[in-house]
């Protein structure tokens, strides 16, 4: 359990990031009074930066917002995969945006005697603890041995112009970090899972969604009913709920049932019971902005992996090296000649969950390695990865593979609604202009 827990919170911190939300917000009154923000995303690539783990990223996914009062811009990675929020608070750290608590009157830190630091955290997987001066403290801790701590607090948060007071944050002030060219690009992180302690549970709307473009790095966000005529029908898959807690299952995670892959329409041979939990919750598939690839279960991942270098025997050359695994955990590469003028038409592959789809086009499915040359050819890997080379027991679709796809995140249906849009037009539609 600590493995997983640790390891998700890892990739939360160091994978994830992919949208970055521009400075620009908009509140858009529709849906017949009912109300809804919108924000615009807008992808942002940073260089490589050190990573003590075997994957790297180098694309964000953040929304800006304002904090405190008077009120602080904050850059803030969106996360479904985690439940805190939290803000870099130490205002000596040279290079790195910060929030500085002591300009802010509406800043207050959490009692350790509040039921906050108490009852409220029970889901949050890093319990908080007491300090010297009975504040309620937080040690968030990574898998490379990296780790932040700070303080719960109070204050004011203002989004697309809307105010959320009260909002409980980790006003962080010290830690290591592992990725210093992404620190210096955002201040924090929103925790927006399901559990109580959540941003988007806090902010009190039942809906969220957001629509990444697969073209131009834009996107948006919203907040709220997203039943727009043009957008409708969304096709829904049920959120997976557990009655009994089970050691290795996380119960505050968008947890999906996928049934089954396809590679063009070629449903792979295997059987149903691949895709669920076993008797101790290891096994689910968790629908997480923060992660960047797709990650398979072993036996699953090799379906794949056997029936797409079947299908593309003609037109890819496969990396014969087997020392060769990008991140860790993709080990299904190919030699791309550099002078190619294009890349081949590659089949489509499909996810399938009870009720929804997920088509990731032949465009998509391949990730040119930065920096790799064999001969005169690039390395092109496989977007999909084996989630068992990294030590994980889970299913994660990653935020590469929610491109051009509108999700829904349905708290109080308990669902995930999908449909298969450009999300630069849909964005036009909110007079959103990357
Ligand atoms: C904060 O962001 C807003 C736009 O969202 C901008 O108008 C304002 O100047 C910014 N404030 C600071 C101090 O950067
Ligand atoms: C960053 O990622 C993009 C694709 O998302 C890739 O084209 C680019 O080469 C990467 N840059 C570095 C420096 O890794
Ligand atoms: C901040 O929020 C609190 C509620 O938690 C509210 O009482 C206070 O007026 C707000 N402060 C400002 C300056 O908006
Ligand atoms: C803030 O960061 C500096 C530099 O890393 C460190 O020396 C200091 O101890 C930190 N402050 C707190 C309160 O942890
Ligand atoms: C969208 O939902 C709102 C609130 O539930 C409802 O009032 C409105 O009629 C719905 N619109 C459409 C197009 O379904
Ligand atoms: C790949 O194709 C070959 C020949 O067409 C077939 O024998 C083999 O079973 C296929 N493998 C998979 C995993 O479908
Ligand atoms: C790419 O280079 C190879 C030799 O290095 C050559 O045979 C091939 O025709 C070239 N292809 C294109 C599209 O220029």
């Amino acid at each position: 359990m600590r493995k997983i827990h640790i390891l998700l919170s890892l990739i939360v911190a160091i994978q994830t990031r992919i949208l970055f939300l521009s400075a620009t917000q908009f509140s858009v009154p529709e849906s017949k009074g009912a109300k809804i923000l919108v924000l615009p995303l807008k992808t942002q690539q940073l260089p490589s930066g050190p990573s003590k783990l075997p994957f790297t990223h180098n694309v964000t996914l953040t929304v800006s917002l304002a904090v405190g009062t008077p009120p602080q811009n904050v850059t803030m990675v969106l996360d479904t995969g985690s439940e805190l929020s939290w803000l870099q608070c130490n205002t000596t750290q040279r290079d790195r945006p910060a929030f500085d608590p002591t300009r802010s009157i509406s800043y207050t830190p959490v009692a350790c005697s509040s039921p906050t630091c108490t009852t409220q955290t029970q889901d949050f997987s890093i319990p908080a603890s007491c300090d010297a001066r009975n504040l309620c403290h937080a040690v968030l801790s990574y898998a490379d041995a990296s780790s932040s701590e700070g303080n719960l607090a109070f204050d004011n948060f203002t989004i697309a112009g809307s105010k959320f007071p009260g909002t409980i944050f980790g006003c962080m002030d010290s830690g290591s970090t592992t990725n210093a060219e992404e620190d210096s690009k955002t201040t924090g992180l929103m925790g927006m899972n399901r559990g109580s302690l959540s941003f988007i549970s806090q902010m009190g709307f039942k809906k969220f969604s957001y629509c990444i473009s697969g073209s131009d790095f834009s996107g948006i966000l919203l907040f709220g009913e997203s039943n727009f005529t043009w957008l409708l029908p969304l096709n829904y898959t049920p959120l997976i709920q557990i009655s009994t807690p089970l050691p290795y299952f996380n119960r505050v995670a968008y947890t999906v049932q996928l049934e089954g892959i396809k590679v063009s329409e070629n449903l792979l041979q295997l059987p149903k019971s691949i895709f669920e939990p076993d008797h101790t919750g290891a096994g689910q598939t968790m629908v997480d902005s923060g992660t960047q690839f797709t990650f398979l279960l072993g036996p699953a991942y090799s379906a794949l992996r056997n029936e797409f270098i079947n299908q593309t025997g003609g037109v890819l050359r496969v990396l014969e090296d087997p020392d060769f695994v990008f991140q860790g955990a993709f080990d299904l590469c190919f030699r791309v000649p550099l002078n190619s003028t294009g890349m081949p038409k590659l089949p489509a592959v499909s996810l399938v969950f009870r009720g929804a789809q997920i088509t990731v086009s032949g465009a998509r499915l391949l990730y040119r390695v930065p920096g790799e040359v064999r001969g005169s050819d690039a390395v092109h890997c496989l977007t999909f990865g084996n989630s068992e080379l990294l030590g994980m027991e889970a299913y994660i679709i990653g935020h590469h593979h929610q491109q051009n796809v509108w999700m829904e995140f349905d708290l109080e249906k308990s669902r995930i609604g999908v449909a298969q849009v450009q999300c630069d037009l849909a964005g036009q539609r909110f007079g959103i202009h990357p």
